[in-house]
């Protein structure tokens, strides 16, 4: 059957990136025969404006048979006095809740022309290719007791770390497959010398990886891990750490590489019955309204997340490489938008324009 993909564009520079992407597919369909049962919708605050709500209980339910969605962005000045509960983001939000998706891959890669790009030194981060697996759903984020108290004549304000094995599990599992499929070294993150969630995130990360005899598998604590991403992040492959390390290390790790503009990123769920994850894939950036309506935002980053889409929902690897490499010959090439400007006497392209380039290399490849 015909994968099938849901796209949300949203607001600000999601539907300018996202039609670039729209390009890209309708490339892949014209000149390599692989075709996509595409449909759209809204999401945030154009389905806010369009329906009175960030994400209809239809988009939800249709979000839930697609094999992949593919969102672009939510948010912007315009929303910000809505109430909460009808906040763009709460249309994201549900979208993650009700998929249920647990794993949170995001790649820290670093483009060989883009390298001087980086705050650290070229040699550090050229070639740079590692994924960060972050647990999602749970941990102190989620975890119950929450809230502030008063005790005596203070207020203490509380967060739970909490872990059940499973939920270790099958973030742990999924970051074990993605090994199997790249470099086959797994760095496990927590602070088992100072929390219980540690220890029990160390033992089951353990466990699931007999399963896997051919991972490397190590540990570190994630504090000295912070170190040696930013020392030698080359050493790393994959790296799997729960919700709280891996907001702050995949941050830290997507700033190796240089600009909002370039990453991409996927959120994974359980298998659905056809075997392929429940999957949503995302620039890392947002909304952008301080650039969008002007044609200069970077598409990388959602075209990247759409190469995602072939890798981890398509079992397209090969296909996803070949556009992975049309942008890095693109940026070879010296093209670059506005958020990539460092070299002197370079004149940007627009967001369509490095569409068209992306395009070209495709053709090329
Ligand atoms: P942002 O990521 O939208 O923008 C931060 C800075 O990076 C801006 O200067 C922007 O121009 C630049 N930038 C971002 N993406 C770019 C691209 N593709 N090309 C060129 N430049 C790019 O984050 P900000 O400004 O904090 O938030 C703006 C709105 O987006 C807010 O409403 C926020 O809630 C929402 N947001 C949505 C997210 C999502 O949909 N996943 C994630 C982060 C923020
Ligand atoms: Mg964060």
């Amino acid at each position: 059957t015909t994968p099938s993909l849901l796209i949300l564009a949203g607001d600000g520079i999601g539907p300018e990136v996202m039609a670039e992407v729209r390009r890209v597919i309708g490339w892949f369909g014209d000149k390599r025969g692989l075709t996509f049962d595409v449909t759209e919708d809204l999401v945030g605050g154009a389905a806010y404006d369009a329906h009175g709500t960030p994400l209809t209980d239809e988009t939800m339910a249709k979000a839930q048979s697609v094999d992949a969605v593919l969102l672009g962005a939510v948010g912007g000045p315009k929303y910000d006095a809505l109430d909460f509960s009808v906040k763009p983001e709460r249309g994201l939000l549900r979208l993650r809740k009700e998929m249920d998706l647990f794993a949170n891959l995001r790649p820290a890669q670093c483009f060989d022309a883009l390298a001087d790009f980086s705050s650290l030194k070229k040699d550090v981060v050229a070639g740079l290719d590692i994924m960060i697996v972050r647990e999602l759903t749970s941990g102190i984020y989620f975890g119950e007791p929450r809230g502030i108290i008063t005790e005596g004549n203070e207020r203490v304000g509380i967060n739970t770390q909490r872990y059940t094995e499973s939920e270790i599990e099958r973030v742990a599992r999924n970051a074990f497959e993605l090994a199997m499929k790249r470099g086959k070294k797994l760095c496990s993150m927590e602070k088992a010398n100072v929390m219980e969630s540690g220890v029990l995130w160390r033992e089951v990360v353990t466990r699931v990886g007999a399963d896997y005899p051919e991972v490397e598998l190590s540990h570190m604590y994630a504090d000295a891990g912070a170190m040696q991403l930013c020392r030698w992040p080359k050493q790393f492959d994959v790296i799997v750490t729960d919700n709280l390390f891996g907001d702050l290390l995949s941050d830290a790790a997507a700033m190796l590489t240089g600009s909002l503009g370039m990453l991409p990123s996927a959120s994974l769920g359980a298998p659905m019955e056809n075997g392929r994850p429940k999957a949503m894939y995302e620039p890392v950036h947002g909304s952008a309204p301080d650039i969008a309506g002007q044609g200069k935002a970077n598409p990388i980053a959602c075209v990247l997340s759409f190469a995602m889409a072939l890798r981890y929902s398509f079992d397209l690897g090969d296909e996803a490489d070949r556009l992975e490499s049309a942008v890095s010959a693109v940026l070879e090439k010296g093209v670059r938008t506005a958020d990539l400007l460092g070299e002197e006497g370079v004149t940007p392209v627009s967001t369509t324009g490095m569409g068209d380039a992306i395009l070209a290399a495709l053709d090329e490849s």
